[in-house]
């Protein structure tokens, strides 16, 4: 596991941003895994300025989302399809019928999420799976539990994790219960992940995540079994590793 640690903003995202950019230099068709939160937006946002120079193409390649809420309507502009059309995708050259998010209006959630599986065999692995951190060490909304799912599967929210994203909605209410989520497995399938994290408040359980034991309870520790993982840090977020 390679831990860098960012004293800037500009200088995490240009670090984020040059990672997936030089992917797509060797391997112009390469399977992304992205996420949303608020930790990517920079990262994505220095991706379109290299574009914009002809730093970087994303034609051929494809893309699938962590996770989706379950029963926003579509076109809700905190549907994980909205923000990633917004902060991304209408501003690059990918595909949009190479782009992927899971449906969380299918009518049989479960068949979406088999569904979804079979697409990431047959179109996998994942080149690069960009993750977050929940403050309970959830990744996608694979929350702590005593066991985890390993494929695409609907969950049921963490009132910490409503909680953490009632900032994005009306009120607490308003943040739907369950969602669609990659399992654990399928984000450990990936050749290469690349974790980002920032803020002080993220900083506990970065440290569980990382140094701390593997377990369940913290599903980010399960990162640590994996071979290939670079973690972007902000000095808030890293100040507990010593
Ligand atoms: P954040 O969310 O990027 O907004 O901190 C990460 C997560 O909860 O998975």
């Amino acid at each position: 596991m390679n831990i860098y640690t960012f004293k800037n903003e500009a200088d995490f995202n240009a670090t984020g941003a040059s990672l997936i950019a030089s992917l797509l230099h060797t391997k112009p068709r390469a399977v992304l895994g992205l996420a949303t939160g608020s930790t990517p937006v920079g990262i994505y946002g220095r991706l379109i300025e290299m574009y914009q120079q002809g730093l970087v193409s994303f034609a051929k390649a494809s893309s699938y989302n962590l996770d989706e809420y379950v029963g926003l309507p579509e076109g809700h502009s905190e549907s994980y399809r909205t923000f990633m059309n917004e902060k991304l995708f209408n501003h690059i050259d990918i595909q949009l019928e190479n782009t992927h998010v899971p449906n969380g209006n299918a009518a049989d959630l479960e068949e979406e999420c088999v569904k979804y599986d079979a697409m990431l065999e047959q179109n996998g692995p994942v080149d690069l799976q960009i993750l977050g951190i929940g403050h309970n060490g959830h990744i996608g909304f694979n929350e702590p539990d005593d066991s985890l799912d390993g494929g695409t599967h609907v969950a049921e929210l963490q009132e910490k994790t409503r909680t953490a994203n009632a900032r994005f909605f009306p009120s607490l209410d308003d943040v739907p219960k369950h969602a669609i989520t990659m399992g654990v497995g399928s984000i450990l399938k990936a050749k290469q992940i690349l974790l980002l994290v920032r803020g002080e408040d993220k900083a506990e359980i970065v440290k569980r995540a990382l140094k701390g034991p593997i377990t369940t309870q913290c599903p980010a520790s399960l990162l640590q079994c994996h071979p290939n993982v670079v973690v972007l840090l902000d000095q808030g977020a890293g100040r507990l590793l010593g």
